[in-house]
């Protein structure tokens, strides 16, 4: 028989079908069994009754521990009292392997216990949720940029240089020449990519050697970066907008029964639509004073500075022309004041920080190689890059969305290590 998932099961009331899966959860009362079953995509109440069954079943399900794997048989009916709305009634089951005793049962465990046991974790019903919206996102993402006329142009892993600092890279030896960098932004190759095919985006993991034990820095992550030929600031805001906008809204259509396993209040995600409120560097060190923060103008907005910051707000803010010391070399300078640059973070609300970051890129040669020089960066590995000035230089513009703060705001998660299958942080490499 055709296997059937939990998922469908609306399609196939009345009708005899066959579930896979394993066992959540059991209970007897004396001539019934009650199985919990979960597919990967739902769970059903599975009820064995003995007098319904070859020999054999019945004590067959008295075997059944948790996450035991089995097959069974069954007519669908609607329930509306049965968690997922429909029961089986089962007329054969066949195991397939009884687990031994399983590790992660209903009781609360330590979050180290947890992380430890992450390949078995992920079959929680949380977990299961999580990585649901996860997915969610990441084809929002394809579908925003594919529809809109983007090329996918994938960037190098292995990378001869730095882009955002040097302090976070990962080194490896790379045979006879020297030393390979894992990629800590595929951005310099995105632009690349923008003076050849226009409108483009790059889509991977991203490493770096983060010292930060924070619930919002992991060691590698996935990052999406567009880059677009001719833009500016403005447009590369107008861009994030509209991109966000699409995520959130993709999310809570098609991920509600997820967001209600996490308890998510969505009405603040309902917010998320353009425009999008747009403050300065300057206005937001005023909110900060205004406050009572001591803050001092020329720093890096850090995590609770930014979250008073997106506590003014209803909906994800843009703050734009950060100082230019703060910043990456590549950003172009404010030409009206030098000392800034014309970048972009976005900040999520909920005290979820920095989620985008962006900016125009410096288009001129010898401002460029200028930067370079000042940030003591090595001129050889960015020769190429330079190039892009040499060969036809434009403005352009593009910023980069992290997945798993995007994740972990939408899901409203309280640490960052649960938006990923298997999360790398300086403290864990395993599983
Ligand atoms: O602000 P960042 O460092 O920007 C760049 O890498 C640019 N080259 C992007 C571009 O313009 N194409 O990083 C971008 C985003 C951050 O806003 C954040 O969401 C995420 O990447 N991010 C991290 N996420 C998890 N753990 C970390 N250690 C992260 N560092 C950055
Ligand atoms: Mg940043």
């Amino acid at each position: 028989m055709k296997r059937t998932y939990i998922e469908n099961l609306a399609e196939h009331i009345g009708e005899d079908v066959t579930l896979h899966g394993w066992l959540y959860n059991k209970r007897s009362s004396g001539k019934i069994w009650f199985l919990l079953l979960r597919d990967g995509t739902g769970l059903i109440q599975c009820v064995v009754a003995k007098n319904n069954v070859p020999e054999g079943v019945f004590s067959d399900c008295d075997k059944l521990t948790q996450e035991s794997s089995f097959r069974v048989k069954g007519k669908v009916r609607k329930d509306d009292r049965a968690p997922g709305g429909y029961e089986l009634d089962v007329a054969d089951l066949s195991i397939y392997s009884i687990s031994k005793e399983y590790p992660i049962t209903p009781k609360e465990h330590g979050i180290e216990f947890l992380a430890d046991r992450r390949h078995l974790w992920l079959r929680s019903s949380r977990q299961h949720a999580i990585m649901r919206v996860r997915h969610r996102i990441i084809k929002a993402i394809r579908d925003y940029f594919d529809g809109q006329g983007f090329t996918l142009v994938d960037s190098p892993i292995l990378t001869p240089n730095a882009s955002e600092g040097t302090s976070t890279l990962f080194e490896t030896p790379y045979f006879d020449l020297g030393n390979a960098y894992l990629t800590q932004s595929g951005q310099l190759y995105a632009e690349a990519g923008a003076m050849a095919l226009g409108k483009v985006y790059c889509f991977g993991p991203t490493f770096r050697a983060e010292k930060s034990k924070t619930r919002r820095h992991l060691t590698e992550f996935w990052m999406v970066e567009p880059e677009v030929a001719f833009n500016d600031l403005n447009d590369d805001m107008d861009l994030a907008e509209d991109f966000l906008e699409y995520i959130v809204q993709s999310v809570l259509k098609d991920r509600e029964k997820e967001l209600k396993v996490l308890e998510r209040n969505t009405a603040l995600l309902q917010n998320v639509k353009k425009p999008l409120p747009r403050v300065t560097y300057d206005e937001a060190v005023e909110i900060l004073h205004k406050k009572g923060s001591a803050f001092e103008w020329g720093n890096d907005l850090g995590g609770t500075d930014e979250t008073i910051v997106s506590e003014q707000f209803d909906r994800p803010v843009m703050v734009h022309h950060y100082p230019a010391a703060v910043k990456a070399f590549y950003m172009k300078r404010d030409p009206q004041n030098p000392k800034l640059a014309l970048a972009v973070d976005v900040l999520a609300p909920e005290g979820y920080g920095e989620i985008i970051g962006g900016s125009q890129r410096e288009d001129d040669f010898d401002t460029l190689l200028e930067r370079i020089k000042e940030e003591k960066l090595p001129e050889a590995p960015f020769e190429w890059y330079l190039d892009l000035r040499r060969f036809g230089t434009v403005p352009h513009a593009g910023f980069g969305l992290g997945v798993e703060r995007t994740v972990s705001w939408i899901c409203g998660l309280e640490h960052i290590r649960e938006t990923i299958p298997f999360p790398r942080m300086i403290y864990r490499l395993t599983p």
